[in-house]
């Protein structure tokens, strides 16, 4: 294999970029979309929102599985059926999958893994309870799939020398299971802490070396602070700019916040929230289509990035070593 990892580094590749929807939405028709759409220089297009992770550079962890989780394994070489002569007719790098929320974005490309391919599918016991109580999540063949639950507050391994520890964040119920998860109808709570809305600690089983990765998160509070300061890496929810960003543009009657999602600018904002908590490099993915810093050439995207942020694009390839 080309694929060698003598060291206890981790490989982590941004599969999709985007949030729910993607960069074109196939429905879309706000600036991002249509440039997008129409191949324009300053806007990349970007899938559904998921990252791979390795520590012995050999079997990967998959992190959310989207909708675009097809092309987003055609586009990766590291994670084709590997030589047939060793591994046979049928095999994949990807040892597992590993959910931080029940979003439509995050869960339905499982449907897309059921070939009787053995991997082990870790999520929290909330979220293993929802896919259970959906029987389309039965095409995957539970003599082939092993599900897991994801412990909170306690480390796990994922996959060979890879180490994962839940956390919980702010966060909300699946938008599907809003009136139903919940007591009464009405909105939903916004900015609990539950089972349904984690962020990971992700680590080399051998060493101390981690990132954590929030891709979905309402607030900042003071704990999540204290636990992300000084990281080596952080690559954390960036859906929205602005809370009203869908409003203002006419795509939507949500702000940021109702969809459970913290805006990048702003008092309140993951920008001013991280500034001072000497993370070493910050991402931002899990971005909507709306989000003005998806525009390369843009005075948000400037803005970002003086910040010290970046903004992730599919293949995007971090190596923490
Ligand atoms: C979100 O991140 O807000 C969700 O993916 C929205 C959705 O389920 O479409
Ligand atoms: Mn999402
Ligand atoms: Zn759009």
């Amino acid at each position: 294999m080309t694929d060698q990892n003598p060291s206890d580094q981790l490989r982590i590749i941004v599969l999709g970029a985007g949030a729910g929807g993607g960069v074109p939405q196939w429905n879309c028709n706000c600036a991002v979309c249509v440039a997008a759409r129409s191949n324009a220089s300053n806007v990349l297009p970007r899938t559904q929102s998921s990252i791979a992770v390795s520590a012995d550079g050999e079997n990967w962890c998959v992190v959310n599985c989207s909708p675009d989780i097809r092309q987003q394994i055609l586009n990766t070489p590291c994670l084709h059926p590997r030589d047939p002569q060793t591994f046979g007719r049928r095999d994949t790098p990807i040892h597992s999958v590993v959910l931080t929320n029940g979003d439509v974005d995050h869960i339905a490309g499982l449907l897309i893994l059921r070939e009787k391919q053995p991997f082990r599918l870790l999520a929290t016991p909330d979220i293993q309870h929802m896919l259970r109580e959906n029987p389309i999540f039965d095409v995957l063949d539970p003599s082939y799939v092993v599900r897991e639950d994801l412990p909170i507050d306690a480390g796990v391994e994922v996959a060979p020398q890879l180490r994962m520890e839940a956390f919980l964040v702010p966060g909300k119920v699946p938008l599907f299971l809003e009136g139903s998860a919940q007591d009464g109808a009405g909105p939903p709570e916004i900015g609990i802490e539950t089972e349904y809305t984690i962020g990971l600690k992700i680590g080399h089983s051998r060493s101390a070396r981690h990132f954590f990765y929030i891709p979905g998160c309402a607030a900042l509070p003071n704990d999540l602070k204290a636990r992300v300061r000084g990281a080596a890496l952080l690559l954390f929810d960036g859906t929205v700019w602005e809370n009203e960003e869908m409003i203002a543009k006419g795509v939507g009657a949500k702000t940021g916040r109702r969809m459970g999602h913290m805006s990048i600018s702003g008092a309140e904002g993951s920008m001013a929230g991280f500034a001072s908590l000497d993370v070493r490099r910050k991402v931002f993915v899990h971005i909507n289509n709306t989000n003005p810093v998806l525009f390369d050439d843009s005075p948000e995207r400037g803005h970002a990035e003086s910040e010290g942020w970046e903004i992730a694009f599919d293949g995007m390839e971090i190596v923490l070593q």
